[in-house]
């Protein structure tokens, strides 16, 4: 049998206020007997379910609880709690805490350390069942994963109020499966802002697109595509937060505008042409949108009818390629121009003949296939093609693929290689 990474795994277990607290005494008990180090912080409110001494008795180690205690600050402050850990696990984690990690909340020792580690985090989940279904958690739960928070459970079942649903907590040993699983992860690349690398781009013109584009029919309809945006407001964001300055072509999307990019919105691809040009020149360009190749040519002044004679006909003509004309722009082209391959077949042999075909220095290609996940999910898995070469990336949040693909670019621009 394989050695578990668990033998040698350092935990930080943050306990959160719910019935299902008593659980986590189980959990700790468990990885505990596979070799991991365990340390526990609880909240206030997890004290009131399970008492500090009984973590402390398992874990072998003194429960953390208290932000402002100067004694065990001394020992080992909130930062280093993070820092010491392969793996944060949340267990239970309440609306309250998932909420407070969602929006970056920092109130007390279990949320200060949740926002000061770049270490990978593993949720559990648990709380009542209209709580977990409620909207608000639901895009609390969507943020995080967006961030490359993982998540186990919650379960359905029978819970302590008297409902059944989803929002009891895993089991302990499907929780020790999840961090088995975490474990075995690349680790977290850090994030930009806690990195050296902070000023990567520093003063750099960065231009990105994103989102699908919509082609009008007639005032009502449209044509368009299940592009979400997410990827390249990623990708808007990173390279932001090291420093570039960053204009973000946005086809329409339900995402709100990254923080400290500037951010025009439009809906065809003509007007996302336009708009490219007029936040030109840049010394970087990232084309991640999905544009439509094609508009219709004769759209409706008023709304088509249903009549008599049958199903109206089309008339498509193809749209300015933007990709293809930046990176063809000879001495006003950026210095880095990067392309995107959506495919649902071949996709490195496409996203070469893209390269090729297009002109530019990277080609980051995916598969949209149906099951794929990528329209609209919070990880994709990515090929990166250049003209030395394919790397291929593992699966990860599209968060991390965007600061992965920004000190790719970085190193570029700079002529690393
Ligand atoms: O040719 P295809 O649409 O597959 O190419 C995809 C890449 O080209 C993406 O980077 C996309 O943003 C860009 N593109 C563009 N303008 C178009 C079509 C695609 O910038 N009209």
């Amino acid at each position: 049998m394989k050695p578990s990474l668990l033998s040698s795994a350092r935990i930080l277990l943050i306990v959160g206020g719910g019935v299902s607290a008593y659980k986590s005494l189980d959990l700790i008990r468990r990885l505990r007997e596979r070799g991991a180090g365990v340390r526990v912080v609880m909240t206030a409110a997890a004290k009131q379910f399970v008492a500090p001494l009984s973590a402390g008795a398992l874990s072998g180690a003194a429960v953390r609880d208290d932000l402002f205690n100067l004694a065990d600050e001394a020992q080992m402050g909130h930062i280093e709690l993070s820092r010491s850990a392969d793996l944060i696990v949340v267990a239970p984690a309440t609306a309250d805490l998932l909420a407070k990690m969602a929006h970056g909340l920092a109130n007390d020792l279990a949320s200060t350390t949740l926002l000061a580690t770049d270490k990978r985090v593993l949720v559990a989940p648990a709380m009542n069942v209209r709580m977990w279904l409620h909207p608000a958690t639901q895009r609390n739960v969507a943020i995080m994963r967006g961030d490359g928070i993982a998540f186990v459970g919650p379960d359905d079942g029978d819970m302590a109020c008297g409902e059944f649903g989803p929002g009891r907590m895993a089991e302990p040993l499907a929780i020790v499966a999840a961090v088995e699983e975490e474990l075995r992860r690349p680790t977290a690349i850090p994030l930009p802002s806690a990195s050296p690398s902070r000023d990567l781009l520093k003063d750099k013109r960065v231009v990105v697109t994103a989102g699908p584009t919509y082609e009008p029919i007639d005032p009502v309809r449209f044509i368009g595509n299940r592009s979400s945006g997410l990827q390249g407001y990623a990708i808007a964001q990173s390279a932001a937060c090291v420093g570039a300055d960053v204009t973000l072509v946005s086809g329409p999307t339900s995402l709100a505008d990254p923080p400290g990019v500037r951010v025009v919105r439009v809906e065809t691809a003509r007007q996302m042409h336009e708009a490219v040009r007029a936040a030109l020149p840049a010394d970087i360009f990232v084309a991640a949108a999905a544009v439509a190749d094609w508009r219709v040519e004769n759209v409706g002044a008023r709304k088509l009818k249903k009549s008599g004679t049958g199903a109206p006909t089309l008339s498509l003509t193809e749209n300015p390629d933007i990709l293809a004309e930046i990176a063809g722009s000879g001495t006003e082209r950026p210095g880095v121009v990067v392309g995107f391959a959506a495919e649902t077949e071949n996709v490195l042999d496409n996203a070469r003949a893209k390269l090729t075909r297009k002109g530019c220095d990277l080609v980051v290609a995916n598969s949209v296939a149906e099951g794929s996940g990528t329209f609209g999910g919070a990880e994709n898995e990515v090929y990166v093609v250049s003209n030395t070469g394919v790397e291929t990336w593992p699966r990860m949040s599209k968060r991390e693929v965007a600061e992965k693909l920004v000190a790719l670019i970085a190193s570029l621009d700079r002529g690393i290689r």
